[in-house]
Parts: C-alpha cells; structure tokens; sequence
C-alpha cells in the first residue's frame, strides 16, 4: 500500500523530533503530511518554489524563524534548501509552523491533523477552504492506514 519509505520517514522523525520539540502535530499526522506532499520523498529537491519531502517554501520556513540545519550555512537561500531537505530540520519546520498557526480551521470544534493538513496546505489565512479532492483522499488514506485506535 505505502511505500516502505514513510515508514523509514516516520523512524527518522520519531527518533529525533520526540526529544526536540512538543509533539503537538502526531507522528503518525507528520508522517502523512509527509506522504501527501510528496510521497515522503526525501530526495525530491526542489520544484519551483517548493522544497523538500514536505513541500515547503522558503515563506514558510522564514516564517516560523528559520530553522538552521545542521552545520554551516553559506546563505539564506543555503540554509532553506539544507533546512527542508531534511527530515528533521524539515520536520521541526512542520512543527514550529503549527504551533504558530494552531487553529480549527473546517470547524468542527477540535484542532487535530485534519486542520494540520490544511494548514500545511493552504496557509493559515486559507485554511477554512477545501482540499482538492485528491490530496484529501491520500490524506485521509494514509490516516486510516497508521491510525491505531
Ligand atoms: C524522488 O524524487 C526524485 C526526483 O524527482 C525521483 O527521481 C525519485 O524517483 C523519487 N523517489 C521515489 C522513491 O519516488
Ligand atoms: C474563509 O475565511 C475567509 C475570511 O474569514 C472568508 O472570506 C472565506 O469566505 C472563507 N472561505 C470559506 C470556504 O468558508
């Protein structure tokens, strides 16, 4: 069903988030944004604006402070491309933009991954809207497939 790469993602972003950060978005919630966005591919690169397994742009990580990889940054622009790259940098990223834009953004009355998604997706101003029905459908898949309740 998934490829065996999410579960290699979610390894990586559980060993080294859980001791870095509240763990306000799950890991099972990160690891799908992960999935959604690209696959959870963690050699993607860049495409147009976008960056990284969790397609992140370079407004969104200057917006939760810029977040420095590990090591030397030659640039702004050096350490972006480092930062989202990374599955922990970039997961940390994730992270940090929720906790910043926390809200119940289809309101329904809890804040859980299914205003995460929309968040990551849309952007705190455009999060009460609709995902395409595609990205919900990956979205709500790869829930349902590492969701123990
Ligand atoms: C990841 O993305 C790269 C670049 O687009 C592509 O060549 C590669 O096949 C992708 N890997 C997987 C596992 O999909
Ligand atoms: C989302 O919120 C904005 C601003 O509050 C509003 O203008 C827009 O109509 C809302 N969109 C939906 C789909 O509810």
């Amino acid at each position: 069903m998934f490829p065996r790469v999410l579960w290699i993602a979610v390894t990586i972003i559980v060993l080294f988030c859980v001791h870095t950060y509240a763990q306000l978005v799950s890991l099972v919630c990160l690891g799908c944004l992960c999935e959604v966005s690209t696959g959870c591919n963690i050699t993607i690169g860049c495409n147009n604006m976008v960056c990284g397994p969790f397609s992140i742009t370079k407004y969104y990580w200057e917006d939760v402070g810029k977040p420095p990889p590990m090591g030397e940054s030659s640039s702004d622009d050096d350490a972006f491309h480092k930062c989202v790259n990374d599955l922990y940098c970039a997961g940390y990223t994730v992270q940090a933009y929720m906790a910043k834009h926390s809200k119940d953004c289809n309101g329904d009355e809890v804040i859980d991954c299914d205003d995460y998604v929309r968040l990551h997706r849309l952007g705190s101003a455009g999060c009460n809207n609709s995902l395409s029905s595609d990205y919900e459908n990956k979205y709500k898949l790869c829930l349902q497939t590492f969701e123990r309740k």
